[in-house]
């Protein structure tokens, strides 16, 4: 357990079912983004959310209807997320839905560059004094999940940040021998930038490893009818011309050729070299 779970019996607030609090190794920008980001709930927590319709969204918060995995009526909650950075907080608020009523507070303490405390409290209407421990432990155990996903993705993309570079040297080639006995698909790196080299109805292809809506990871994306899926929201891109087949203005970086050495070995280098 990465969190300490502490019961709300000892405050006076009806309505506090328990807290909980965890170090997470990212910087407030990565959080404050994350917190925003309210299109990858259905993609990155896809475990705990099936849909969200945003109604409206901006610097302050996001408010959207939300479809729990599960739920019978979809959407089934009303959901409202206010961000206040001067407090270092942000409130989420369910306004509709079987959880009406229900606030979930999170403030957020920076202890360096890249590393937070967070203390998040429960409030949770109706609920009597005896059950108050049980359903505060339910919330915590769901939101350590949640922050164990969201933890995953702020920590790459703060890598991929950190790794980016502008500009490529077109000369390059990478030699990969032994094709037979590579495990697909392979991740490589050329030009100091990532690929996936992998084999569409027996054609080699490399695609670049980075989603480039915010960097997300396509290595353990399959590939159907020519796509991959971005596990972080969802978009799709077609990996051979790059485009993105779900409606983002964005599309796959340059990918390099892959060419057969004549022998049993996979050649990738830049056309026009
Ligand atoms: S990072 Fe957002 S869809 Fe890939
Ligand atoms: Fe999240």
């Amino acid at each position: 357990m990465k969190y300490i779970f502490q019961p709300a019996e000892a405050d006076n607030c009806v309505n506090h079912v328990g807290s909980y609090r965890r170090r997470l190794p990212v910087s407030l920008e990565r959080m404050y983004e994350n917190t925003l980001d309210w299109a990858h709930l259905p993609h990155l927590h896809e475990s705990s959310f099936a849909q969200i319709r945003c109604l409206d969204a901006g610097a302050w918060g996001w408010k959207a209807e939300v479809a729990n995995v599960g739920a019978s009526n979809p959407p089934n909650s009303l959901i409202e997320l206010k961000l206040d950075r001067q407090a270092r907080r942000w409130i989420t608020r369910n306004l509709e839905g079987p959880n009406k009523g229900a606030e979930i507070w999170t403030h957020v303490f920076v202890e360096g560059e890249s590393s937070l405390d967070i203390v998040v409290d429960f409030y949770v209407p109706d609920v009597a004094p005896e059950a108050k421990e049980k359903v505060g432990l339910a919330y915590a155990k769901a939101y350590e999940q949640l922050y164990d996903e969201d933890v995953s993705m702020m920590v790459e993309r703060q890598q991929q940040i950190n790794r980016r570079v502008e500009g490529f040297d077109r000369s390059e080639t990478l030699t990969l021998s032994s094709a037979k006995k590579l495990i697909l698909p392979t991740l490589v790196t050329l030009s100091q930038r990532s690929f996936v080299v992998n084999q569409i109805d027996g054609e080699w292809i490399a695609y670049s490893a980075q989603c480039p809506h915010q960097m997300g990871p396509l290595i353990d994306s399959s590939i159907v009818q020519d796509e991959v899926r971005c596990p972080w929201h969802g978009f799709t891109f077609n990996v051979r011309t790059g485009e993105c087949t779900s409606g983002g203005v964005c599309q796959l970086t340059e990918a390099p050729l892959v060419v057969n050495d004549g022998d049993d070995g996979l050649i990738l280098k830049w056309t026009g070299t």
